[in-house]
């Protein structure tokens, strides 16, 4: 069985049909989701969502995207949101300097403060990276997020960077983006890098993996995520699945 170890079930593009797109899942062998917040709504939407489908965990936190729209307030919700059940991280946060729709000072801020926030509450962290490799190693080390570990997710970076953060105690999740022809660099870092500390994820309903491209996408599409890692990885499916399910519960710490 599957974890779509990144999905976004909150957001519009699910509200018409969200319990078929869930028993979808179920039906292609996947055991769990994890829905990811983004801001202060869609963390109490995503608590929301874990309440009502079995299947669903959380993470709360603020995008880099919305990181011009935290205050002390939305600090407050996530802390409050992390004593709910089912709440498995903090996240997604870092840094996203291809779009910049926060300023990066503000960026870098709002993640340190979220690490903080973490390492208070003992939970591992969701780590959102866009064109800013550099700035997210180096905060990475200064505020000692080792300490609770966590996910690269969307990993875009290279397999230096990838097995540096591994050794800092985080996993490398891969996304849609493996599956498609433009690939070599990401293809690279899925040869380097340890199955031991691989996850899969589907970041729905954006980046829908090969064959599925240009349609929305949802969470029974993280097979074709598995079955690229294994083509490349020349292993099993059943394996690249068993391993990366093992390395979720790990992770996440869950059931
Ligand atoms: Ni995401």
């Amino acid at each position: 069985m599957l974890i779509d170890t990144h999905a976004h079930l909150d957001v519009d593009r699910f509200h018409r049909d969200r319990d078929e797109v869930v028993k979808r899942a179920q039906e292609k062998g996947v055991e769990k989701i994890i829905n990811v917040g983004f801001d202060g709504p869609s963390s109490e939407m995503a608590v929301k969502l874990a309440e009502k489908y079995d299947m669903v965990y959380t993470a709360v936190g603020i995008h880099p995207h919305d990181a011009k729209k935290a205050d002390d307030d939305t600090y407050e919700l996530l802390y409050n949101l992390t004593k709910r059940d089912k709440v498995v991280a903090l996240g997604e946060m870092g840094l996203d300097y291809y779009r910049n729709l926060s300023p990066r000072e503000l960026q870098q801020e709002v993640f340190k403060t979220q690490i903080s926030l973490a390492k208070e509450v003992d939970l591992p962290i969701v780590i959102h990276d866009r064109d800013a490799h550099g700035d997210t190693l180096k905060i990475i080390k200064q505020e000692r997020a080792s300490l609770v570990g966590g996910v690269l997710h969307c990993f875009s970076g290279s397999s230096e960077m990838a097995l540096e953060c591994i050794k800092m105690g985080f996993y490398i999740s891969f996304a849609g983006p493996v599956t498609y022809p433009n690939a070599r660099r990401l293809i690279k870092v899925v040869e380097d890098v340890p199955l031991e500390r691989m996850l899969v994820e589907t970041d729905c309903p954006w980046l829908s993996p090969e064959p599925q491209r240009g349609k929305r996408n949802e969470p029974a599409y993280v097979q074709y995520v598995a079955e690229k890692i294994a083509e490349i990885k020349n292993m099993p499916l059943e394996e690249v699945i068993r391993i990366t399910t093992k390395n979720a519960k790990d992770v996440f710490r869950l059931p």
